[in-house]
């Protein structure tokens, strides 16, 4: 057992899920505002090595495993993520303005099935308080890191116009931006996985790409790329449909997968609650998403596979599926901070058994 599930854990999973979760995000918060803290940390816990270092979509990531969006919703901490081995951090999900979410409770621990049900609705504080957080905080990020920056709708804001949003969220955080990820996959805001099908994303990532190609010309050349990240509901005609526009508008790459409505293979009592499943009973409809959007592709289009690692061999596993990245969310939650570390060596053991 590691320190984190002898002693942190036995605090963390007696507090409700979303105040253990703020208490976190707050203490790494104030840790990335000490150099000496973040040094510590980055001492204790990641593994720097070159033969980590990934390149996609243009970008050069020191390590293939990233934090996935949701956790650090309002770019609070994303240099004490980076200092734990992260090789990118993804904030977000951002809308333009600041809105609250759906009421709590909103998420819930399942243990035993290694999973957590959520139901948010992208509370944050908006585009404008993370880019001000950002300016204030450690740049570049430690090791390197890249910073992900997940662009969402506002909840009130009609599905027509949502490219308006997406595009306001770019703007506001263009500069600052590794690459970007255009969200049509969570489930608990109304609409927003229509705009998976094949004629109404091809104009939203249509709109996205050319403000993206402007402000790329605006800001000296530097070409954000752009992802979209899917459901892992969507069957696999909904998924060429997602390639066919992707491959329209030239976005750089995807991310997949996001939570799912679906409940199979999931025991704990709480099953019947409304929102997302993460972690553990997502992992195989994740890796055959991943895998199949590989082969589609011919291995061209760069895929970032998130859902369900919680070990090293689950991210293996992705990337034997044909995934450049990886992302974690909820295994961080059930393994602690050692985990980055731990996918890390497992790809360096990788590379030394091939040699
Ligand atoms: C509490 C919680 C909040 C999340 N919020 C977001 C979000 O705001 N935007 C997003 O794109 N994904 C969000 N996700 C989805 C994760 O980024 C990830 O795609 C999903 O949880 C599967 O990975 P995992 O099994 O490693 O958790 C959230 C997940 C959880 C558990």
């Amino acid at each position: 057992m590691s320190l984190y599930q002898s002693f942190a854990w036995p605090v963390l999973s007696r507090l409700d899920p979303e105040d253990a979760h703020t208490l976190v995000v707050r203490l790494l918060a104030a840790a990335q505002r000490s150099p000496v803290v973040l040094r510590l940390l980055e001492r204790a816990y990641a593994v720097r090595d070159p033969r980590l270092e990934v390149e996609a979509f243009g970008v050069r990531f020191p390590s293939p495993v990233g934090l996935a969006a949701g956790l650090d919703k309002n770019a609070q901490a994303p240099a004490a993520f980076a200092a734990l081995g992260f090789g990118a951090v993804e904030v977000g999900t951002i809308t333009p303005a600041e809105q609250p979410g759906h009421p709590q409770p909103r998420i819930f621990r399942l243990p035993k099935d290694r999973a957590l049900i959520n139901r948010m609705g992208f509370p944050n504080q908006g585009a404008a308080r993370a880019r001000a957080r950002r300016l204030a905080a450690p740049r570049p990020l430690p090791g390197g890191a890249v910073l992900g920056v997940n662009l969402g709708k506002g909840a009130n804001t009609p599905v027509e116009d949502a490219a308006r949003d997406f595009v306001a969220v770019l703007d506001a955080l263009y500069d600052l931006a590794g690459y970007a990820v255009v969200n049509v996959s969570s489930p608990n805001t109304p609409g927003l996985r229509g705009l998976q099908e094949r004629d109404a994303l091809e104009r939203l990532l249509g709109a996205i790409a050319a403000r993206r190609d402007s402000l790329a010309a605006s800001t000296g050349g530097r070409r954000v790329p752009l992802l979209v990240k899917v459901a892992p509901d969507l069957d696999w005609e909904q998924l060429g449909a997602v390639l066919e526009a992707i491959d329209a508008t030239h976005v750089d790459g995807i991310v997949a997968t996001n939570t799912t409505l679906a409940r199979e293979g999931v025991t704990d009592p709480r099953r019947t609650e409304a929102g997302g499943l993460s972690g553990e009973p997502l992992r195989l409809r994740s890796t055959e998403i991943v895998r199949w959007l590989a082969r589609e592709t011919g291995g061209k289009l760069p895929i970032a596979g998130v859902g369900g690692i919680s070990r090293p061999e689950h991210a293996l596993e992705k990337l034997d599926a044909g995934a450049t990245l990886v992302q974690i969310y909820t295994g961080l939650i059930y393994e602690g901070p050692t985990l980055p570390a731990q996918i890390c060596r497992a790809f360096l053991g990788r590379r030394a058994d091939v040699r």
